[in-house]
């Protein structure tokens, strides 16, 4: 294809073709317009490279089409860039691109996804303050009638999907505005399995699922966030508890993974007897939004995005997270956290 310049000159976007190296061989005037001259300056920076670090020009010229947009910070505002076409002319290699400037767009996602996190950060007040009242109602003294009881029960159930969704939601939001961080806190281990086996044990209890833990006596602690592990672990007894059938079983362990005695990596395990994974899922189902075409024994489906969040929480402790399944008799997921010693 050529590159047609009489064209391009009076288009209303800032288009120009640059070199490999950063040198700018054409600019069109929607270009000189937005940039001035200053352009020259970093559109050099934009080529370099910084310890080993090349800068984004760089994915321009990938002989790829996954990165032919991307938003680009210049001078206080972000550009959308687009590349239009590869140009061959002369001996360097060249690529066409254009420029729209995105920053009230992009200022107006983030006003709406901060929104958006800000409600839903909310929400867990009040909701925690139903949880706090049907629990004192349900374990008071005062026996229930056995119909209300059923029904606080239920309620209390739906109040807790209802966090797990929130939690989720909330979660979800801070990893895409990147500000997902995980504490250095000293962790125990096995507090973090009690407490996430502890917080569904009653959901097992209704499901006559049985919820058992186990881990040996001397398991280490490791650095991280104990909050974001717990949750992590609760969304993976909650997944087995939904595809676990009556009188099933799920069962949360924890492993220490030696090496020349020294602790290496603490392996935690929730396995089930429940209805399996097929293969062919298995590859997708920690991406956002995947969910499996097997329907939940107990309705109430959810977002898609607990696993997802589960794998970012491992790895933001330098884990990984795997999966072993088989249809029909059960499935075991292994979080794997290396034990870092303090320095
Ligand atoms: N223990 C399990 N047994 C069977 N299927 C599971 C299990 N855990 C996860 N899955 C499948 O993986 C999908 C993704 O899980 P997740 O990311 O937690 O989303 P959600 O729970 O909101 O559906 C689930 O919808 C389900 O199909
Ligand atoms: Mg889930």
């Amino acid at each position: 294809m050529t590159f047609s310049r009489s064209l391009v000159d009076h288009l209303p976007h800032a288009i120009a073709v640059i070199t490999e190296s950063g040198a700018i061989d054409y600019r069109n005037h929607a270009f000189d317009e937005t940039f001035g001259t200053d352009a020259a300056q970093w559109m050099k920076e934009a080529a370099r490279a910084v310890a080993g670090e090349r800068g984004w020009l760089h994915g321009f010229f990938i002989e790829s089409d996954d990165l032919s947009t991307i938003d680009v910070e210049i001078e206080g505002r972000i550009y959308r860039v687009d590349r239009i076409m590869r140009v061959a002319e002369g001996e360097m290699p060249a690529v066409a691109l254009s420029f729209e400037d995105v920053t009230r767009e992009r200022e107006a996602e983030q006003a709406k996804s901060d929104f958006t996190a800000q409600i839903v950060h909310d929400l867990r007040g009040p909701l925690s303050g139903i949880q706090g009242t049907l629990e004192f109602v349900l374990s008071a003294d005062t026996k229930l009638d056995s119909m209300y009881s059923d029904l606080l029960q239920e309620a209390q159930r739906e109040s807790e999907r209802m966090m797990n969704l929130v939690n989720e939601i909330l979660d979800f939001s801070k990893i895409k505005s990147g500000n997902f961080t995980v504490e250095a806190e000293p962790v125990r281990v096995a507090g973090v399995l009690k407490r996430a086996v502890r917080s569904l044990q009653s959901v097992a209890a209704r499901d006559e699922v049985f919820l058992l833990s186990a881990h040996g006596r001397d398991v280490p602690q490791i650095f991280g966030s104990m909050e974001k592990l717990t949750q992590a672990v609760i969304n993976l007894i909650s997944n087995s508890l939904k595809f676990t059938p009556q009188k099933g079983l799920v069962s949360v362990g924890a492993q220490i993974i030696r090496n020349n005695d020294i602790p290496e990596a603490i392996v935690i395990t929730v396995t089930d007897s429940g209805m399996g994974i097929k293969a062919e899922e298995l590859q997708t189902i920690f991406e956002k939004y995947k969910q499996s075409g097997t329907k939940s024994l107990r309705g109430g489906g959810g977002t898609g995005l607990g696993l997802y969040i589960v794998k970012q929480v491992v790895e933001a402790h330098g884990g990984e997270v795997s999966v072993a399944s088989i249809e029909g008799v059960g499935t075991s997921m292994v979080l794997r956290l290396p034990v870092k010693r303090a320095a």
